[in-house]
């Protein structure tokens, strides 16, 4: 049978990435973070040294020969020049420069690629912004998770501090947060099949549960 194909699509920090990887651990499936092969590009064009306002998708191309990907037990795993670079691939540095990457059409067509060949390689649970309308149009599943900027801003620092912000910290995360929506805005739609899903009330417990339940009804 073909490869099991789960889309999960949102804005940023909307929880896709933790969902993601919990509902394809309880479907014995792997996780592929989408938005990582775009970090990993985007770290390579910031090792260049050349100023992001002068960065071309052909510069930028030219290093992605340095990402490949290997399947972990639940995941795809990118790696830089044969390493994880996890730590470096979520810093600030290349969160801010990330979207401008993501505008390039020849970039978002090298990245697709990457994660059509891991989702024919095995099932699974893909998280992006774009995986229910341009990568996998054909995806099993599809959801859209949605939840309030300020909510969102919230959790991100909780995880980031490891503390409660203050609602100064709050205003500051959510105003980059709405800055990087309205970037990413143009691949970011939901597709006209997916079940959205508003988090902002919702346990992440609650969510994977009710994702997996659909999962198991499409099967
Ligand atoms: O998911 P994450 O926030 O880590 O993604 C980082 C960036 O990569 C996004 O802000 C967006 O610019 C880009 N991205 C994208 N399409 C995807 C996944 C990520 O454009 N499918």
């Amino acid at each position: 049978p073909k490869p099991l194909v789960i889309a999960i699509d949102g804005p940023a920090a909307s929880g896709k990435s933790s969902t993601a990887q919990w509902v394809a651990q309880l479907l014995n499936v792997h996780h592929v973070d989408s938005g990582a092969f775009y970090r990993a590009i985007t770290l390579l064009a910031l090792g260049t040294g050349v100023a992001p306002e002068l960065w071309t998708s052909q510069a930028v191309l030219a290093e992605a020969h340095r990402i490949t990907w290997r399947l972990t037990e639940r995941s795809v795993l990118p790696l830089v020049d044969g390493a994880e670079h996890d730590e470096a691939m979520r810093d600030a540095p290349v969160t801010r420069q990330v979207s401008r990457v993501a505008q390039m059409a020849a970039v978002r067509h090298w990245v697709n690629d990457q994660v059509r060949a891991a989702g024919a390689a095995t099932d699974v649970v893909v998280d992006g912004r774009d995986i229910g309308t341009a990568v996998f149009p054909t995806a099993a599943l599809k959801v859209f998770l949605v939840a309030d900027p300020w909510e969102r801003a919230r959790r991100r620092l909780i995880q980031r501090l490891g503390r409660r912000p203050n609602d100064a910290e709050i205003a500051e995360e959510t105003e980059a947060l709405v800055a990087r929506d309205a970037l990413d805005a143009a691949q970011s739609a939901p597709a006209r099949d997916a079940i959205t899903i508003d988090t902002t009330t919702v346990t992440q417990e609650e969510q994977v549960e009710r994702i997996v339940a659909l999962a198991k009804a499409t099967r």
